[in-house]
Parts: structure tokens; C-alpha cells; sequence
């Protein structure tokens, strides 16, 4: 049996309680993979080294092509950028998918979610340029290229073929940034008409479409949008079915995947036992998916199913994280889906 190598990156705050409980479940369920440990964020300096984003992370990465990220911290208003936007730029990794599903041990208000978001991850406002104009006016940039909102979109119509699914959303303000906004409508224009013109195509603005989204997930089926606005869509969503425990994510690029649950470090509960790995191994098994797909291992796309079927069984037979109403602490709900793999 062929064994996949991964790049493991720990991350910061609840990342090694939440990747430590992954690896656990990937073992038993006999995940061909063998995983490497490498660092980035807070973690790699308390390492020793002084570099928050190490070359030695980002080459492994190069080498073996599929990494299982914690969450890394970034300070708020001071301090060094996000490792998590550097990482992305960095390796190209231009399109974030995040599975947004109703889980059916977890009662929410809908229980038929079924939707994925698509977003742009190199661009737009997270391009980091803010400068400071004179005293009081600052001045933050917000990137649009043709290029990559021509690769976003097309990866979303071809995302939405590859997984039958029906409809793309294209959340934009373009009304008030028509420049920006504009550029990506334009490119998700021509790529349905040339391309794709089976797939059903409707564009949204952000504001309703906030709305359209809490009164009925389930009209929805892809969202597709540009940074920031993925962002915050990614988290609403996650409180639609569950929180961000149940939330998994990868950054895919042509070369390169990272998958990342869409939570972060959550320094409230870091090191408490407290932290659902749910969101981690879900995004491990999108990995394995990814693997199977690229490099047609079935036993991969085996071990991820069963995976799904014991979290499943662990979620309908009450064994549930606080964050989910359930009195498990990290360590004994790993052990709850490990015994029903
Ligand atoms: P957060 O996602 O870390 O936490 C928001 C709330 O959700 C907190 O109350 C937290 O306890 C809870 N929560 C998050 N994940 C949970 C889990 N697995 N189980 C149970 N509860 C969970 O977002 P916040 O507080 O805005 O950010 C904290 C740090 O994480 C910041 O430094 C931020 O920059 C970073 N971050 C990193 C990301 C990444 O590495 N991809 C993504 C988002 C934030």
C-alpha cells in the first residue's frame, strides 16, 4: 500500500490539541498517510527560530504537496501580518472551499444545509498594503487582477461540474466597488457563458444576500466571492450548522493544498481540553479526498468515509464537544469517534 507524506503544522493556541486528536483518528481508521512535523505563527519562534513562516514549512510543503494546518494567531491592530494570508500568497493557494453541512447529531434551525463556499484567497483587501496618507487618514488597498479573478472563478464553475453541483452564487458589492467587484463579476460572466453555461449562475449582492442567507440556507448551493467578503460568510455559515467546530476548509492552489478548519486559535479555551477537533478532522478528511483524487488512491477515499461514519454515529449517539451542548472535552470525544470507526 502506497503511504502519502503530509506536512503537519501544529499552530497556535487550540492548533496541537485539535491536529494532535486528527492524527489520532487517521491512525485507526489506517489513513495511508505519514505525517511530518513542521511549524509556522508563535509556534515556530518558540521553537527557536526567527522566522514566523520558516522556509523549511513552506519547502515542505513544495515537496510533498498537501499539508494539515492548525490555526495560527495574528495580533489585533499591532504586530506582525497574518502567517495564514502569507502562506496562501505564498504558495499560490488561490482558491479557499469551505463545506458548510447540517450534521445530523447537531439540531440547528436548518437541518438541511448543503451549501460550499468558494473564495478568492490572495487577493482583494487582504493584500496587507495600508498606508497611513497624513495624521488620522489611512488608506487600505483592495486588489482585483483580471488573473485571478479569471482562475477563481473558472476553479468554481469546474469545482461545481467535478461535484454536479447546480448553482453559483457570486456575493459582490459591485454597486459601490464596481471596479473591483466589477472585474470579478465580469471574468464569472464570461466563464459561465463560454464554459459553463450549464450550471445555473446568479449574482448576489452582499448585503441581501446576508439576509437571503439566514432566513433560507438552503436555497443556497455555491457560494462564490472574493476575500474578505468570504471571510465573514465562511463564519456566519459555521452558526448555521453548529459553530465553528463543525466548519472544515482547504486552500487549494494548481501545485499545493492546505487544509485548515475555518477556526482560529481560539485563545479562550486553548489548552483546556475544551476544544472541538470535529472541524480538523473533517478538513483531514477533505484532505484524503483530495489525495485519493489527485493521485487515484481509493484506499484513501476509504479511509476518509469511514472517518465520516464515525463521527456521524459519535454526533447521533450524543457524544458531542460543549461547544455542541455535549459535556465531552477534546481528548474523550477523539476517543468516542476512534471507537466507532
Ligand atoms: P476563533 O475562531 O479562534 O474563536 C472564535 C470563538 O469560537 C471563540 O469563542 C472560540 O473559543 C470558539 N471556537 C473556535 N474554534 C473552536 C473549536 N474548535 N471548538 C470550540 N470552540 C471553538 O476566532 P478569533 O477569536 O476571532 O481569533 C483568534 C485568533 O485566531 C486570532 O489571532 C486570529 O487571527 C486567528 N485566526 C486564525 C485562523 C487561521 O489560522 N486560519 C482563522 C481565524 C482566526
Amino acid at each position: 500500500m502506497k503511504t502519502h507524506t503530509v506536512v503537519m503544522i501544529p499552530g497556535d493556541g487550540i492548533g496541537p490539541e485539535v491536529t494532535t486528536a486528527t492524527r489520532k483518528v487517521l491512525e485507526a481508521a489506517g489513513a495511508p498517510v505519514r505525517f511530518i512535523e513542521r511549524h509556522a505563527g508563535i509556534a515556530a519562534l518558540d521553537r527557536g527560530t526567527d522566522d514566523l513562516l520558516p522556509a523549511a514549512t513552506v519547502d515542505a510543503i513544495r515537496q510533498h504537496g498537501v499539508a494539515l494546518k492548525g490555526p495560527c494567531t495574528t495580533p489585533i491592530g499591532k504586530g506582525f501580518s497574518s502567517i495564514n494570508v502569507a502562506l496562501r500568497k505564498k504558495l499560490n493557494l488561490y482558491a479557499a472551499v469551505r463545506p458548510v453541512r447540517s450534521l445530523a447529531g447537531v439540531k440547528t434551525r436548518f437541518q438541511d444545509v448543503d451549501l460550499v463556499i468558494i473564495r478568492e484567497n490572495t487577493e482583494g483587501l487582504y493584500s496587507g498594503v495600508e498606508n497611513q496618507i497624513t495624521d488620522g487618514v489611512i488608506v487600505s488597498m483592495k486588489v482585483a487582477t483580471r488573473v485571478a479573478c479569471h482562475r477563481l472563478t473558472h476553479w468554481g464553475f469546474r469545482y461545481a461540474t467535478h461535484r454536479r453541483r447546480q448553482k453559483i452564487s457570486l456575493f459582490h458589492k459591485a454597486n459601490i466597488m464596481k471596479m473591483s467587484d466589477g472585474l470579478m463579476l465580469d471574468e464569472a460572466r464570461k466563464v459561465h457563458e463560454h464554459d459553463y453555461p450549464n450550471i445555473e449562475y446568479e449574482e448576489v449582492i452582499i448585503d441581501a444576500g446576508m439576509m437571503k442567507l439566514v432566513q433560507d440556507p438552503t436555497k443556497f448551493d455555491i457560494i462564490m466571492c472574493e476575500n474578505l467578503y468570504g471571510d465573514i460568510i465562511s463564519d456566519l455559515c459555521a452558526g448555521l450548522v453548529g459553530g465553528l467546530g463543525v466548519t472544515p476548509g482547504a486552500n487549494i492552489g494548481d501545485e499545493d493544498a492546505v487544509f485548515e478548519a475555518v477556526h482560529g486559535s481560539a485563545p479562550d479555551i486553548a489548552g483546556n481540553n475544551l476544544a472541538n477537533p470535529l472541524a480538523m478532522i473533517m478538513s483531514a478528511t477533505m484532505m484524503l479526498n483530495h489525495i485519493a483524487d489527485r493521485r487515484q488512491d481509493l484506499t484513501c477515499r476509504q479511509a476518509s468515509e469511514r472517518i465520516k461514519t464515525a463521527y456521524n454515529l459519535a454526533l447521533e449517539d450524543g457524544q458531542k464537544t460543549r461547544d455542541l451542548g455535549g459535556e465531552l472535552g477534546t481528548k474523550e470525544f477523539t476517543q468516542a469517534v476512534i471507537e466507532r470507526l
